[in-house]
């Protein structure tokens, strides 16, 4: 059963400005599922969508296969969630901060040092949250998201402004809550390169549309399958047209012949052709198409 599910959301903040064209969304249960797109794409709005913080205006929404709207309340006792800059008192501790919201959310006071411990937060005593580095104000976020001890975290760019040692705090933290306690994860980002480390499935979503998704496997065997020969010869042009003659679909781009990935043998098969026909082979190679890439090319 998937945790959360979306279909057909679609949401306009004007007549002119469609900013979901029907998201459907599947997010395992377990999962740590990493929602993608450039600056203006539409993550924030689904993610504001699913947390009710948005009037729906159009598809499904369900939790644990329930529709949200007939279970809002017991489905937000669940999910812990962090939207946009965190809401975080500067002239108070970690414990104070949590200590307000405990009293708000009514849990026991002994969580508040359950989720300090968690996300390594127990150290800072006295030092005021104002004073915390960006890294540490996020961490706090995910504490004060974890207080009510939710099955689900929905997170928008919680890594949006650290520092490379942040980032990986903030991935070892994630991936530690999903596999101790079990807990869901949407996290939404507009770098592959930040959460491709941490996340198992993946939603690339453009313009308000979902351009893909699957699990991470599925998103590299495409891009195995974008990978390709790239060949500098002493003559392309009469390589390009011996190499397609063998019915190739090669192409000249920056001064080297490209064409689809082959098979070793016909790599060498190829190289002796041209070698026989008195053209120079200086460089034969595999270029991998890596994530970046493809998710480049997704959005194009
Ligand atoms: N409150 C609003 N009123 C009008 N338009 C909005 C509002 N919020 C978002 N939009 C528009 O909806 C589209 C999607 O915005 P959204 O904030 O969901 O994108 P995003 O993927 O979260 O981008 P970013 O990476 O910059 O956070 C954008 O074109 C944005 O201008
Ligand atoms: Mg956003």
């Amino acid at each position: 059963m998937n945790t959360i599910e979306t279909t057909n959301l679609v949401h306009a903040f004007s007549e002119k400005e469609i900013a979901l064209q029907g998201i459907n969304m599947q997010v395992p249960e377990g999962a740590i599922y990493g929602f993608l797109g450039p600056n203006g794409a539409g993550k924030t709005t689904t993610l504001r969508l699913l947390l009710g913080l948005l009037k729906k205006q159009q598809g499904t929404i369900s939790f644990f296969g329930k529709p949200f709207e007939q279970n809002r309340i017991a489905t937000l006792q669940k999910v812990g969630s962090l939207i946009e800059s965190p809401s975080i008192y500067a002239h108070l501790t970690a414990t104070e901060n949590l200590a307000v919201l405990q009293k708000i959310y009514q849990c026991p006071k002994q969580r508040i040092a359950e989720v300090l411990e968690l996300v390594g937060l127990s150290g800072t005593g006295k030092k005021k949250a104002g004073k915390f580095s960006l890294g540490m104000k996020q961490r706090l976020s995910i504490a004060i998201a974890m207080l009510n001890d939710p099955s689900i975290l929905i997170l928008d760019e919680p890594t949006n402004g650290l520092d490379p040692n942040g980032i990986i705090e903030m991935r070892e933290l994630l991936k530690r809550l999903n596999q101790e306690k079990k807990i869901t994860i949407l996290i939404s980002s507009h770098l592959l390169s930040e959460i491709e480390k941490l996340v198992t499935h993946v939603g690339i979503i453009h313009k308000g549309n979902m351009m893909f998704q699957g699990t991470l496997p599925e998103l590299i065997s495409k891009q195995q399958q974008t990978s390709h020969l790239s060949i500098g010869t002493s003559d392309n042009g009469r390589a390009l047209s011996i190499i397609n003659d063998q019915q190739l679909n090669a192409k000249i781009t920056a001064e080297k012949i490209i064409l689809p990935l082959l098979p070793k043998e016909k790599i060498v098969q190829m190289n002796e052709l041209l070698v026989k026909n008195n053209i120079g082979v200086f460089e034969i190679t595999t270029v991998k198409n890596d994530l970046e890439t493809i998710f480049m090319d997704l959005i194009k």
